[in-house]
């Protein structure tokens, strides 16, 4: 039996990782999973559970007994915190940050690891993240790493999370960006960083339409079924 396809896209916050990942999804008839809505998901839980996203050992045992859960019923993909659609609460800046430093704990990470591979198990999917070449799938058959400069990736952010009217400017969203980009690269364990396979691709003049031709090109040049007959 062949493995199902597994495309891998990392990069920091900002590059263009989830309208190319959709994209692709939609192109190549994939799942799509945004693995950093799961860290947001735990976040939330524990922001809402009144404990401090930096009180590690508190962090650790409410995630513990949390069931996080991916599902894409009607074709988008929803997360459910403990039977509870949260999807729409996922991209506050108060979640944004406590993600990040909920997101360096082992606890935290090996459970939510552990839940993205087995949404995975037998179906083809594009998944985006941060770790997601170097560690949750190593031996996926192709492997992105998705970067831009930092103004490009500030803008990018500021029309994604707009409806936010305290997210207000290009540099506060960038300094924003720019503190998670060390805390992402920083940590001890699965840091931001490309896989030594991945291919890197610069998104920063490029449309997302013409990185997903540039994914589609190299996944027909690996002989990876044949990409382009799901448009
Ligand atoms: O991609 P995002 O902004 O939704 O990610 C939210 C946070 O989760 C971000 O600070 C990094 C973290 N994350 C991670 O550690 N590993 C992943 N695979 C995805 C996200």
């Amino acid at each position: 039996m062949t493995q199902p396809l597994v495309i891998t896209i990392d990069g920091p916050a900002g590059a263009g990782k989830s309208t190319v990942a959709q994209s692709l999804a939609a192109r190549l008839g994939l799942t799509y999973i945004d693995s950093g809505a799961t860290y947001r998901a735990a976040a939330l839980k524990v922001l809402e559970a009144g404990i401090d996203p930096l009180d590690e050992l508190a962090v650790a045992r409410v995630i513990a007994s949390t069931e996080v859960r991916i599902t894409t019923g009607d074709g988008a993909p929803h997360v459910l915190v403990d039977g509870q659609d949260v999807t729409a609460r996922l991209r506050t800046p108060e979640v944004t940050l406590a993600a990040a430093q909920v997101s360096r704990l082992p606890e935290v990470r090996s459970k939510l690891i552990e839940m993205q591979r087995a949404f995975a198990q037998g179906r083809g999917v594009v998944m985006e993240g941060r770790d997601i070449g170097t560690v949750v799938f190593p031996q996926a058959q192709l492997k992105i790493f998705l970067k831009a400069d930092m103004e490009e990736r500030a803008r990018r952010r500021l029309k994604q999370d707009s409806h936010d009217s305290r997210v207000a400017s290009i540099e506060k969203t960038a300094y924003e960006i720019g503190r998670r980009d060390q805390l992402d690269s920083e940590r001890k364990i699965s840091p931001l960083k490309p896989a030594a396979d991945a291919v890197e691709i610069d998104s920063t003049n490029l449309l997302a339409d013409q990185v997903v031709e540039q994914i589609l090109a190299l996944a027909e040049k690996r002989s990876l079924g044949d990409p382009r007959r799901v448009s």
